[in-house]
């Protein structure tokens, strides 16, 4: 198992490229399900969790390469329509195989994910939506059984915003017969990209970056290329672990405006960010940021995946603040792991009070899930002495590296193999 050591303080400066979009890849990796031939998804992450979405597809008989960021998959010889549990449970983005095998295929056994690290995450949006479009469900044994003769167009609304339902709905609906409409539909870039694909493949979605999509069924799609959107969560990572040390830096990144909610609140905060040459600049140095308070929502609001980082940076910021998270009303478990660096934190119900502190003080500290390592990392930067982050493979799961990205940036940051768990 691997920790990081951090020797905080150091100052970060220089630019660096930010990767390939993580769950914006996990969506575009299993559309390929819906064709026959040879698909080509570049600027892709190499991070565990996409790992596992290529060895899931590969069980379902892809033959699929992935060299130097380039993913190739060749889908005509596609022969199940079984994600078993060991696939799933690894990762709760496994489930949007459900709607591609489903309209293509007609018939899907795919594992019920389990909970997740920071409370239940329930795929009841994404069942009533394979059922509005005529699958029939049953779930037996830990297993959803889909099965349909032919997908039909439905009206289909969601009562709650869902990334992954919105996905898997607009896969199913591609290769159903007639029109469907998805109200209440995700925005988020991953899911505008995911449709921007789908048509690539011949589908015929409209209002794709709007709340209401239009999707007109086809016979049959045809593989594709793409290339994949830069990580819009990497970005705002790494802009705060400016902020939190009080840094200039530049990050290559393809499409600024989809952190936009991010940089309004640094600039809020007092620290400036722009864009210049296709480069995002954060100017911290000699900076004494404000605590600004942060209510995460879907896009285009704060991203709950950036509430965690963003509680770091808050916990060395003047004044007190308040976090509220209306996504995942417990994904907290990093306020504990920041209290013992020194952090003066509260959690009440779903907002964290955040009083600013001067320093933080190195520690051991454990990550719970992926944006919480993060957002240890960026408290390890700025805390005076060593911090010990353990469980990093929390981490792996979706950021390429970054403590390459960090050191190149002249952050004293090591990866080491340890016994402790
Ligand atoms: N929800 C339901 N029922 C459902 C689906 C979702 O009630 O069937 C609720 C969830 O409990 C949550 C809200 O809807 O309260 C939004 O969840 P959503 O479905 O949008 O999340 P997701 O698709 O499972 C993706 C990202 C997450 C990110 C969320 C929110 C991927 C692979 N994952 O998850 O990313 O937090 O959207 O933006 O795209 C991460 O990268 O660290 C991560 C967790």
């Amino acid at each position: 198992m691997d920790k990081f050591v951090i020797q905080g303080g150091k100052k970060l400066s220089g630019k660096v490229k930010v990767s390939g979009a993580k769950n914006s890849v996990l969506a575009l990796l299993p559309a390929t399900l819906l064709n026959s031939g040879t698909n080509v998804i570049t600027n892709t992450p190499q991070v565990n969790d996409v790992y596992t979405m290529i060895k899931l597809l590969q069980q379902l008989g892809v033959t699929a390469e992935f060299e130097d960021h380039v993913v190739k998959l060749n889908t005509t010889g596609i022969n199940s329509q079984f994600a078993p549990y060991e696939h799933v449970k690894k990762m709760r983005a496994s489930v949007y195989v459900l709607g591609p095998l489903l309209s293509r295929y007609g018939y899907a056994k795919v594992s019920m994910p389990g909970g997740c690290a920071w409370g239940p995450r329930p795929i009841n949006l994404h069942l009533e939506a394979m059922k509005k479009l005529g699958g029939e469900i049953e779930l037996e044994e830990g297993y959803i059984i889909a099965k349909a003769n032919k997908l039909h167009g439905a009206k289909i609304h969601f009562d709650v915003s869902s990334v992954g339902a919105t996905g898997n709905a607009m896969m199913a609906a591609v290769l159903a017969k007639g029109t469907t409409h998805i109200s209440n539909a995700a925005m988020e870039p991953e899911i505008t990209q995911l449709a921007d694909y789908l048509n690539m493949m011949g589908a015929r979605i409209s209002g794709i970056g709007s709340t209401v999509l239009e999707i007109e069924g086809v016979d049959e799609l045809k593989a594709a290329s793409i290339e994949n959107i830069s990580d819009r969560i990497e970005t705002g990572t790494l802009l705060c672990a400016a902020a939190i040390t009080k840094s200039n830096i530049e990050l290559e990144y393809s499409s600024p405006e989809h952190i936009d909610s991010v940089v309004a609140k640094l600039s809020d905060s007092g620290i400036e960010v722009w864009e210049s040459n296709g480069a995002i600049r954060i100017n911290a140095a000699n900076s004494n940021p404000q605590s600004v308070d942060v209510t995460t929502a879907v896009y285009p609001g704060f991203p709950t995946d950036m509430q965690a980082q963003w509680i770091s940076f808050m916990s060395l910021a003047n004044g007190t603040s308040t976090v509220t998270d209306t996504i995942y009303h417990d994904r907290f478990n990093h306020v504990p792991e920041l209290v013992r660096l020194g952090a003066k934190i509260e959690v009440n119900n779903n907002s964290s009070i955040v009083k600013g502190v001067n320093s933080l003080r190195g520690a051991k500290v454990m990550s719970t899930d992926l944006r919480a390592s993060a957002c240890l990392v960026l408290a390890g930067l700025a805390a005076e002495g060593t911090t010990e982050v353990l469980r990093i493979y929390h981490l792996d799961r979706g950021y390429q590296k970054i403590e390459e990205k960090l050191r190149a940036l002249g952050a004293d940051i090591q990866r080491e193999t340890t016994t402790e768990f």
